[in-house]
């Protein structure tokens, strides 16, 4: 007994021992703590800059942002808009932000936030009302883009000018749209007057923005203008046309114009990361499929030639198996191949979000885009929200997808990238210009880039905050906002306000990236008492 009561004194006094010990280095690590700080998310921050010729911009959209629209030819979505039913709250883009004559504001705007350039998109019916050039061009749509270039060149910004971000002249639809392998030629022309008359003025060239929209939203599924639902051939159809019209503009430009205006052209394609759910491969390849539907069956034709070989072999399959004669998918002959091919100075890249991804055998009865896939693709739970249903904040996703992980790999000879948009959405209930989640989202995505870079050597020479102001966010219209600052819409001058997140990246622009922990806490004070 007495043995046993020695033996437990002693472990108790060991305990105790062991517990003081325990309460010592549970103070000191207190007071290192307190001395520097929480350890937090700011540790996985990578801090350095940008190269030095790298290039921060910020990006609009005509038909989101100028309004004037009596001033101009109608386009698919002045039809669209006007439909009930097809935008969330009912609006249109007739005034939009009126940049039609508040773009003054806007080049001083980009102009405050520090930035190198403004990515802005011609309208196509403002310069050619119809769209067909052989019936009349507008004087004062020329003079618009004039003046505001003019300004742009005050201010000492570059521009970046879309051709294409989606408002084609009604005329041209009613001939079909994308469907009609004709539009190619309309849109050459039309490329034609922009660089003959602006060319001096433009350093890049944007020719479509997102096609994969214009296709899938517009052709295939109908959530776009002009509302098709070509189920099955919608977006292959119209990727064929879209892929000539491209290759149309850059080849001109390229035997006429470069020589003389010294400028570059690329297109803007948009895509999310996929993330396999795990690591087997039935889950990577429909990963990879997922990626090849999304950017590789525009990427491909330009970088590498012709559609990507799954796209082709499971498109072929499947139709066989229905019992078609010929695929839905157009086939290129080797001289429109060759055409199109190598077309780009630079690769745009449009990405917001992410999504995950599981093979699913589709058992649709009808044949689609998404079918011919067959995949699931859905957001982790876990991810935040947005003001826009489809995106998911998911900062390493960019990395991911430029570096070795997929764009690098799969297009090794891709030259330039350039972000050409990239940003956040919000549903505020009334006035918000202490924009949070924002701010958080263009640190977090910007470093991820800055790391694609530094660490997995991509060659990102620029970065787009989309967007200069709150717009006409398509079928969304007026409920989401994206801008860096606020579009008071229910006044008359729809008077812009910067928000949080405008100081925020005009920090990061100033000091051209991360420069230490300090900096980038010293802003967020700053930033949060905005
Ligand atoms: C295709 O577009 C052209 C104009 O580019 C038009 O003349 C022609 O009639 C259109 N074809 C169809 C089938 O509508
Ligand atoms: C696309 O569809 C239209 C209308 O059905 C057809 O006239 C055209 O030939 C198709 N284009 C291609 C490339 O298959």
């Amino acid at each position: 007994m007495e043995e046993l009561f020695n033996l437990c004194w002693l472990t108790l006094q060991r305990n105790i021992r062991s517990f003081m010990f325990t309460v010592i280095i549970l103070t000191l690590g207190m007071i290192v703590f307190m001395l520097n700080g929480l350890p937090s998310e700011y540790d996985k921050i990578y801090f350095d800059q940008f190269p030095a010729s790298f290039r921060f911009g910020i990006a609009t959209a005509s038909y989101q942002v100028e309004g004037g629209a009596s001033h101009r030819g109608k386009n698919i979505w002045d039809t669209f808009s006007h439909t009930p039913g097809n935008i969330e709250d009912g609006s249109t883009g007739d005034d939009a932000c009126d940049s039609f004559r508040n773009y003054e504001t806007d080049v001083k705007n980009v102009a405050a936030l520090g930035l190198d350039f403004y990515r802005f998109s011609i309208s196509w019916s403002r310069l050619i009302p119809t769209g067909v050039i052989s019936e009349g061009i507008s004087e004062a749509g020329l003079d618009y883009y004039h003046k505001l270039l003019n300004k742009l060149e005050e201010e000492k910004i570059e521009a970046m000018v879309t051709l294409y971000h989606w408002d084609l002249p009604q005329k041209l639809q009613d001939y079909g749209g994308w469907t009609n392998v004709s539009l190619a030629e309309r849109f050459q022309e039309y490329a034609d007057l922009c660089f003959k008359s602006f060319g001096p003025k433009v350093k890049r060239w944007i020719t479509f923005n997102e096609p994969r929209e214009t296709s899938l939203g517009g052709y295939e599924i109908g959530y776009m203008a002009p509302g098709y639902k070509l189920h099955g051939t919608g977006t292959y159809n119209t990727s064929y046309t879209i892929l000539r019209a491209h290759a149309a503009a850059y080849r001109l430009y390229a035997e006429r114009y470069r020589n003389l205006q010294f400028g570059e052209v690329g297109i803007t394609l948009n895509c999310d990361w996929a993330q396999p759910v795990d690591n087997s491969v039935a889950n990577r390849d429909a990963a990879d499929r997922f990626l090849q539907w999304y950017i590789g069956i525009w990427a491909h034709p330009i970088l590498l030639g012709d559609y990507p070989s799954v796209i082709k072999e499971t498109v072929k399959t499947k139709t066989n198996a229905k019992g078609f004669r010929k695929s839905r998918l157009p086939e290129f002959s080797q001289d429109e191949v060759d055409y199109i091919k190598g077309t780009f100075d630079f690769l745009g890249l449009n990405s917001y979000t992410t999504r995950m991804v599981q093979f699913k055998q589709c058992q649709d009865e009808e044949d689609h885009y998404n079918c011919d896939q067959d995949l699931k693709a859905f957001a982790d739970p876990t991810w935040p929200t947005s003001g826009s249903s489809w995106l998911r904040p998911v900062p390493w996703g960019i990395r991911k997808l430029l570096s070795q992980r997929w764009i690098k790999h799969q297009y090794p000879n891709y030259r330039e990238i350039i972000v050409t948009e990239n940003g956040v959405s919000d549903r505020p209930e009334s006035v918000t210009l202490c924009d949070q989640p924002r701010v958080n989202f263009f640190q977090n995505y910007l470093n991820n880039v800055l790391m694609a870079i530094r660490i997995d050597e991509v060659n990102v020479v620029g970065y787009t905050a989309w967007s200069l102001m709150d717009n006409f966010e398509w079928a969304h219209g007026y409920t989401e906002r994206f801008g860096l600052f606020w579009t008071s819409f229910d006044r008359p001058d729809k008077l812009r306000t910067m928000k949080s997140s405008g100081l925020f990246y005009k920090k990061i622009v100033e000091a051209r990236g991360f420069p230490n922990k300090q900096t980038l806490l010293d802003w967020l004070d700053e930033v949060d008492t905005y």
